[in-house]
């Protein structure tokens, strides 16, 4: 039996290149998007593809992809989803609603998609889950300021993910986040140095390498340790 991963975010950017990669390479996957109508590159993909509806913000749609899902195995979650908000971050001008809305896709999202499908993971083999952050949620690495809503939703999931590699960590998951470098999609804009096939090539090798060892670490695309 092929092994199984769940990509949320997977009708554009980075999510629709793991699913081309894992596809390619015989993976069954799960391929989830807000609307399901608007998936036609996701859909064009060859293989083993299902197309799943999900907003990682809303609890009721996770309740039903969990509930379709029934318990079936999952090996691997790639929690891709995310946005980066598109109002002010001038102090002074700051958009607090704005701002909660990115939380509740970059940081709640995750979680709560982690938590919703932790009997599917457990039923699977690798026990992996796998949070595409952001350097820009270092807040080591945070010296230039700025972005605001997005700094602090990614700085917030890798604490949280943290947190779930060590709570489950005696269940032998493995709990990592991962930076994809700065990547031509369209929250990476035109400007981007990587491609999405090069970027996600090498996470996945990151992934496959990944064991419950490494759970509660963040990775850079290239396998470089970050600071927190
Ligand atoms: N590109 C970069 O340079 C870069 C750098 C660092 C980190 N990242 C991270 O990498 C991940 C993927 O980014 P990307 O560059 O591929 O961005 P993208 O091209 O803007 O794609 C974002 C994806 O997230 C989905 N999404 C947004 N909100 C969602 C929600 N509430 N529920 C479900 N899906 C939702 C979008 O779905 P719709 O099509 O429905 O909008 C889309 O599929 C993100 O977590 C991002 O923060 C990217």
């Amino acid at each position: 039996m092929s092994s199984v991963v769940l990509v949320t975010g997977a009708g554009r950017g980075l999510g629709l290149e793991f699913v081309r990669q894992y596809a390619t390479d015989g993976w069954t996957v799960l391929a989830t998007v807000r609307d399901p109508d608007r998936a036609g590159a996701l859909r064009a993909v060859a293989g083993k593809v299902s197309v799943l509806s999900l907003d990682v913000t809303d609890p009721q749609r996770v309740v039903e992809l969990t509930r379709g899902l029934a318990g079936r195995p999952i090996d691997l979650l790639i929690n891709n989803a995310g946005v980066y908000g598109t109002a002010s971050n001038r102090l002074g001008e700051l958009d607090y609603h704005a701002w909660e809305q990115v939380l509740a896709a970059n940081t709640l999202g995750p979680v709560r998609v982690t938590e919703a499908l932790l009997d599917c993971l457990r039923a699977g083999t690798r026990r992996k889950v796998v949070s595409i952050t952001s350097l820009m949620g270092s807040i080591g690495e945070n010296n230039a300021g700025g972005s605001l809503y997005y700094r602090s939703s990614k700085a917030a999931l890798n604490a949280a993910m943290r947190t779930l590699a060590i709570d489950l960590g005696h269940e032998n998951f493995c709990v990592a986040v991962l930076h994809p470098g700065w990547v031509r999609t369209d929250m990476g804009g035109a400007n981007a140095p990587l491609e999405s096939s090069h970027s996600v090539a090498a996470m996945r090798q990151i992934i496959e390498r990944l064991t419950p060892g490494d759970t509660g670490r963040f990775f850079n695309y290239d396998g470089r340790e970050l600071p927190w």
